[in-house]
């Protein structure tokens, strides 16, 4: 078999056939997929029931597995999945739907502000693979946004005005935009903000993005009302209807997305369905302020002149 891609949104988005996840892949077709990642930003696997160990051998293909540690107030004795799984669903380690007001519920509906996954580590996630596992009879769809498209639309004058801006991000700022606001001190500290640049050069393709995510809550050196309302202008561009793929999940269906140039959130379903989704994150890179740090001392030194 060999692996076809199909793009099924205007601007982004790959459908992928021929590929079956749950077998060792050959290097040519992670290859294959590598490429359409960096082309199409996300990619759809339809039937592919895997098991979480499928999923991780799978998701290494890719790069190292980032630990799904500090990115939610779930304490460690009741994880339901393992350290290299992050928990998407809304299910305690008995199986059971969490009650309305749970407060790891509470702090999850976060996923349904716009994101790109752990931008609030001081080294933000490469890819993120998502896995059906069950589905709610309607709602929760995955909404993605293409950050490339969204740079690429702004004005001259609004690209150079963001080209060396730094933001700070944290989920006590994307947690705060819901009004959750309550956190121990613990998680004050492993929740505290991290630099990210706001424009993003991709490394193989050299296309630049949008860094942007509902965790970035300044702008290094801005009034915090002026970075906000800015922040908030740049979300509302960059989620456009023309810019934006709704994905309806299939039970099944792994969903794999590039955090460097999309954002994406996830959209409301009944609380007292079972929704058992489960992600695998491909560590980045390195600090995204270091990687532009290195760039411009790896150019020639014209501007030195
Ligand atoms: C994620 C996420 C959205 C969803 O897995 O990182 O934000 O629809 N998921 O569950
Ligand atoms: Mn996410």
């Amino acid at each position: 078999m060999t692996i076809r891609i199909r793009q099924i949104h205007p601007v982004f988005v790959g459908e992928v056939e021929g590929v079956d996840l749950r077998r060792p892949l050959a290097a040519e077709e992670v290859a294959a997929i590598e490429e359409g990642m960096d082309r199409y930003a996300v990619l759809v696997f339809h039937d592919q029931p895997l098991s979480d160990e499928q999923q991780v051998a799978f998701s290494r293909n890719f790069g190292e597995i980032e630990p799904a540690v500090n990115s939610n107030v779930t304490r460690p004795e009741d994880r339901r999945l393992s350290i290299e799984l992050a928990d998407i669903s809304n299910l305690d380690r008995d199986h059971r739907v969490f009650a309305r007001d749970d407060r790891r519920r509470m702090f999850n509906l976060g996923n349904e502000l716009w994101h790109s996954d752990s931008s609030f580590k001081a080294t933000p996630a490469k890819y993120s693979l998502l896995s059906a596992r069950a589905i709610p009879t309607r709602g929760g769809n995955t909404e993605f946004a293409d950050m490339r498209a969204a740079y690429d639309a702004l004005d001259d004058e609004t690209k150079a005005e963001v080209e060396d801006l730094i933001c700070e991000h944290s989920l006590i700022y994307s947690r705060g935009l819901l009004g959750f606001t309550e956190f121990t001190e613990e998680e004050k500290i492993t929740f505290a903000p991290v630099r990210q640049r706001l424009v993003r050069t991709h490394p193989v393709t050299g296309r630049k993005s949008l860094f942007l995510a509902s965790h970035a809550g300044t702008i290094v050196g801005w009034p915090m009302p002026e970075a906000r309302a800015f922040l908030r202008d740049l979300v509302e561009h960059a989620t456009q209807r023309e810019f934006v793929h709704a994905h309806e999940w299939r039970q099944h269906d792994l969903v794999m997305w590039d955090n460097r140039q999309t954002m994406h959130r996830a959209r409301r379903y009944k609380a007292d369905e079972v929704r058992d989704m489960r992600r695998t994150t491909i560590a980045g890179d390195g600090p995204t302020v270091a990687q532009a740090d290195a760039a411009r001392e790896s150019a020639p030194a014209i501007a030195q002149a």
